[in-house]
């Protein structure tokens, strides 16, 4: 690792101490709270300062905020930002995060639902078509991207759009937080306003996330929404090990191992190698059954496919013996729509 990690360094420099602070548990040790020599989230001097300038200099934005609730408090807070700024409703897709739709409930934010047909049993990424008929009847845009099946929307053509009609596009890379590395996938590239679920696909500690605003004129109402939404008592443990995973190296090797694995096992081409995604169809639960058997748990099963998530601290190894567990077991058709209740939709309240 090149880079230094600002908030482990304070941790592990730390004097032993007598605990008369928060948490209760009273052992100095990793989970500290915000204390004289480590700084404060609300109105960082320190260490997070640091570690935030250097997470935002990494991802390409204005203004990054460290988020130890998930990506779920960096959509209520970029969701907020547009609200503060006047939107009085959101063009989003069915299929996004309940996140999203709980947010806009809160706000009092009008959903203008994006169709998403489906494919083979996967929910699609709206056509450009699709999003600049929502887009126009909207204040915003916002779409999932990558999506937990690994695949993007048209990124360039619908920034474009969004620019041209000068409405924000917002992005929930809740499982794009390692592309940063890719400039043509990555949220950061193309939106106003993005969360990264660090914890999802890089070494980061569960709700280990950030969002980030690509200008001053966003990051003041996205700090604003944080300061809401965000924990008035942050982990240090969980934001130590954010630093570490946005600074962790790029595994351009397993990378390569993951997209030969993929053709070599017939998984569904997608453009995220951090996604394996199995057709089973009736088979699934056998197939998860056996694997789990064997000590592989996969990380969904919608009825149709078993997804294998991937992350730069994936051993080739492990992948190796994937796929000769894979290798035995039988495959299923796939059903058109995965089976009712797989995949959470958005319905129009009456
Ligand atoms: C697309 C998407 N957005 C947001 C979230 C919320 O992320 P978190 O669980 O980190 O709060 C999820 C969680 O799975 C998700 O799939």
């Amino acid at each position: 690792m090149k880079e230094r990690l600002y908030i482990a360094e304070m941790l592990r420099a730390q004097k032993k101490h007598i605990s008369f602070h928060t948490p209760g548990h009273k052992r100095a040790g990793a989970d500290i709270t915000e204390l004289g020599y480590s700084d404060c989230l609300l109105s960082p001097s320190g260490v997070l300062k640091k570690a935030q300038e250097d997470i935002a200099r990494i991802l390409g934005a204005k203004r990054s905020f460290l988020l130890t609730d998930g990506s779920t408090s960096g959509v209520f807070s970029m969701l907020w930002a547009l609200k503060a700024t006047g939107a009085r409703s959101v063009a989003a897709p069915v299929f996004s995060h309940p996140s999203v739709f709980h947010a806009c409930k809160a706000f009092g934010l009008g959903i203008v639902p994006v169709f998403q047909h489906t494919q083979f049993g996967i929910p699609a990424q709206p056509s450009f078509q699709e999003a600049e008929a929502a887009l126009a009847k909207a204040d915003a845009l916002l779409l999932t991207s990558p999506d937990y099946y690994g695949n993007f929307p048209d990124l360039a053509a619908i920034s474009a759009l969004c620019k041209g009609e000068n409405k924000p596009l917002v992005l929930d890379g809740a499982h794009g937080g390692h592309l940063h590395f890719v400039p043509a996938l990555y949220a950061g590239s193309y939106a106003d306003l993005w969360v990264d679920g660090v914890h999802k696909s890089l070494p980061a500690l569960t709700q280990g996330a950030v969002v980030s605003a690509k200008s001053e004129e966003w990051a003041k109402p996205l700090q604003e929404g944080v300061t809401m939404f965000r924990t008035s008592s942050p982990s240090y443990p969980i934001m130590a090990s954010v630093e570490y995973a946005v600074k962790y190296p790029r595994n351009e090797e397993l990378e390569c191992a993951a997209d030969a694995f993929k053709r070599q096992y017939g998984c569904v081409k997608n453009a995220d190698w951090s996604k394996l995604l199995l057709p089973f169809g009736a088979n699934c639960n056998a197939a998860q059954r056996d694997l789990e058997r064997h000590g592989v748990y996969p990380e969904f099963n919608d009825g149709n496919y078993l997804m294998f998530y991937l992350s730069p601290c994936t051993k080739k190894g492990e992948l190796k013996q994937l796929g000769k567990l894979l290798g035995r077991l039988p495959r299923g058709g796939v059903a058109e729509n995965a089976p009712a209740g797989a995949i959470p939709m958005y319905r129009e309240e009456k």
